[in-house]
């Protein structure tokens, strides 16, 4: 199959379905509003949902059950990079090549904008039209997983220990903990949804988890080897972590702690753990073997 094809017609739906749901915010407060049409609607990859339309899809779940939970996880995404960006944690001018959101609308909305996000992401999946052809103690339970997700044991979790080490030397273990929290967290939780909506099997839900706990980190990881600039993949010059007050410049990664070489070995190594994972299920997984490859081909 053709990966980037695919990627891109979902994508498309992703933002079709974004839009759509966008238009019923009020237009005030109107900087508010502004900023949370600027980060949500400014090139983000839209991997988080589209890994939740495919595992669905896997497993028979239809596009338009899935949509509203996986626009859910784009908007709690989109939120942790609005706060990600401020002074007090990365402190970035630029993400996706554009103005942050505090460059543009200014720390206090941006904050606020990511707060108001975090909130429409429950909003919009409980829904009446979004959970209709849903049992409610399912949309109970994915109400739950997410915010879990989203919480203490996951994001917010992991970016909490992200800052509080910050710099200091740390052990690959300590890494990959923060990696897993801090953005595996969400991808483990966007595949689950999937399987969940689309009633896996016990035994297949706990291969797409270890499919996507391995896919987690080796996106991060990837992030970090672009960042570290390189790789001859996907360039990030348009991200600003030169800047002298930028904080993420300073942080451990893995491939500052671990070597490039290493960390280029440990995402192929999770690559082929993804691929291995989903062999049972044969071609109706391509999708699910293409977004792994396409996560790590930017940086091996
Ligand atoms: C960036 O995630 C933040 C990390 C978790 C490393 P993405 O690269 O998925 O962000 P966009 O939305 O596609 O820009
Ligand atoms: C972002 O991690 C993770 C979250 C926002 C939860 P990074 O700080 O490593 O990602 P970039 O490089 O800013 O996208
Ligand atoms: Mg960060
Ligand atoms: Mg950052």
């Amino acid at each position: 199959m053709d990966i980037h094809h695919y990627l891109k017609d979902r994508q498309g739906l992703i933002d079709r379905t974004l839009e759509r749901y966008l238009r019923g915010w009020k237009q005030h407060p109107k900087n508010l509003n502004k900023a949370m049409h600027y980060s949500v609607f400014s090139g983000g990859k839209r991997l988080r949902p589209i890994l939740t339309l495919a595992v669905g899809g896997l497993f028979g779940a239809k596009s338009r059950v899935l949509l509203p939970f996986a626009c859910t996880l784009e908007l709690i995404h989109t939120y942790s990079l609005i706060h990600d960006d401020l002074p007090a944690l990365d402190n970035d001018d630029l993400r996706r090549g554009k103005l942050t959101s505090h460059k543009l609308f200014g720390e206090g909305i941006a904050l606020l904008s990511g707060d108001a996000l975090l909130a429409e992401a429950f909003h919009l999946m409980t829904r009446p039209q979004s959970v209709r052809a849903l049992d409610c103690m399912l949309v109970v339970e994915l109400v739950r997983e997410i915010s879990h997700a989203a919480g203490v044991d996951g994001l917010v979790g992991g970016q909490a220990v992200d800052l509080e080490v910050g710099g200091q030397t740390m052990d690959i273990a300590t890494v990959e903990y923060i990696h897993a929290r801090k953005t595996g967290a969400l991808f483990l939780t966007a595949a689950r949804v999937g399987a969940r909506i689309g009633r896996a099997a016990p035994k297949d839900l706990r291969r797409i988890s270890r499919y996507a706990e391995r896919l987690g980190l080796a996106f991060q990881i990837t992030d970090d080897i672009l960042d570290a600039g390189n790789s001859s993949g996907e360039a990030k010059q348009s991200e600003n972590h030169n800047d002298n007050n930028n904080k993420e410049a300073e942080k451990a990664t893995y491939p500052s702690v671990a070597g490039l070489p290493t960390a280029r070995a440990r995402v192929r190594e999770l690559l082929k753990n993804c691929l291995k994972e989903v062999e049972p299920f044969g071609i109706a997984a391509d999708p699910l073997r293409g977004i792994a490859q396409f996560v790590v081909e930017r940086a091996v």
